[in-house]
């Protein structure tokens, strides 16, 4: 399977950012998002608002985004609703999401585990029924900020029930940033007993600077997808003290370095980071994001 890596800043980053974007900033960044070569882009979330007010314009953003150019745009959907009103506006791709966790699951989308499982039921059928393709997030496959370590049988378990449903992939929602490459090591040998790696995800949080080390692990172990947003934007407003994603320039920098070719160019996707940094007015803290765009000043 060739790596795929899919953009979340636009989402997973803008969601947790205490600055409201506005929507003709947010199409500019992933404009030049997709200009830096990246294929996914996880573009919003068609959520209640109350729930994620930053997310609030799904539907004037998704107006203007341009479904015939090459980007493979999705949007975050956790019900029926969020379903119909993400392919009214053009999406082919969503993705579904809940937890490991009883206690995340509770507070992210006020449903317990099997709830939302039973909800997502009707996503599915009418995605089968619309071509639509479905992804699926598990979050806290390590740990959860409420419950503490998560035993890998439940992600097993939740993992296999949404690829029943008919979800293509499922992304691994590190969540909070804090698991090892030992634990991302058992977690995975336990998944891979019973699941192909190509149905499977890396989605690390980098709170503990950890996300390379365990996408290394990950590549090791076969997976050859991983979600990251640029700059390493992100974090989750459900996970307290959770830091942003895997930053995309880290990622793209160490398979690049590796030999491992992506197709997306850094100094495009440094532009882009750039771009959000100014109008967000705070430092991003990708260490690769940093170094590079201040090569790219000095040349
Ligand atoms: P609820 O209050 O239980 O929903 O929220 P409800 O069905 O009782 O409806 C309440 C109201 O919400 C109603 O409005 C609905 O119409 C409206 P009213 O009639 O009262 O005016 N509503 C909606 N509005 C717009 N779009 C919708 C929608 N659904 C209901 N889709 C719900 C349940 C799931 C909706 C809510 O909790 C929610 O939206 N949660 C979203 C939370 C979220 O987005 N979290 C962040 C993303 S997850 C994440 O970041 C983790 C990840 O990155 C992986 C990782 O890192 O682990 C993916
Ligand atoms: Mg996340």
């Amino acid at each position: 399977m060739d790596l795929k890596i899919t953009e979340v800043g636009p989402r997973d980053g803008l969601q947790n950012e205490s600055k409201q974007i506005s929507t003709a900033d947010k199409l500019s960044f992933i404009q030049k998002l997709s200009e830096s070569g990246i294929k996914n882009i996880e573009a919003t979330s068609f959520v209640k608002k109350e729930a994620i007010p930053q997310l609030g314009d799904a539907k004037e953003l998704s107006a203007s985004l341009d479904f015939q150019k090459n980007s493979n745009y999705s949007a975050l959907t956790p019900n029926l609703k969020g379903y119909e009103a993400a392919i009214a506006s053009g999406f082919k791709e969503v993705a579904v999401f809940t937890a490991a966790s009883e206690s995340f699951t509770k507070k992210n989308i006020n449903r317990t585990i099997l709830e939302s499982i039973e909800g997502f039921r009707e996503i599915f059928k009418q995605a089968q029924k619309d071509g639509i393709r479905v992804r699926g997030y598990v979050s806290t496959v390590i740990d959860c900020p409420y419950e503490g370590k998560i035993a890998p049988s439940k992600v097993l378990d939740v993992t296999k029930i949404l690829l029943d449903q008919g979800a293509y992939e499922i992304s691994l929602g590190e969540t909070i940033g804090t698991a090892v490459p030992s634990e991302v090591e058992a977690l995975l040998k336990l998944l891979l007993k019973e699941i192909p790696s190509a149905k499977l995800a890396g989605h690390f949080h980098d709170t503990y600077s950890m996300a390379i080390a365990n996408v290394h692990k990950s590549y090791e172990m076969g997976i050859r997808s991983f979600d990251s947003s640029a700059g390493g934007l992100g974090g989750c407003p459900y996970a307290k003290g959770a830091s942003g994603n895997l930053a995309t320039e880290d990622l793209v920098y160490y398979f690049h370095k590796s030999g491992i070719q992506t197709g997306i160019d850094l100094e495009k996707l440094v532009q882009a980071s750039k771009f959000m940094e100014e109008i967000l007015g705070r430092k991003l803290t990708s260490k690769a994001y940093i170094a590079l765009r201040s090569k790219m000043v000095a040349s």
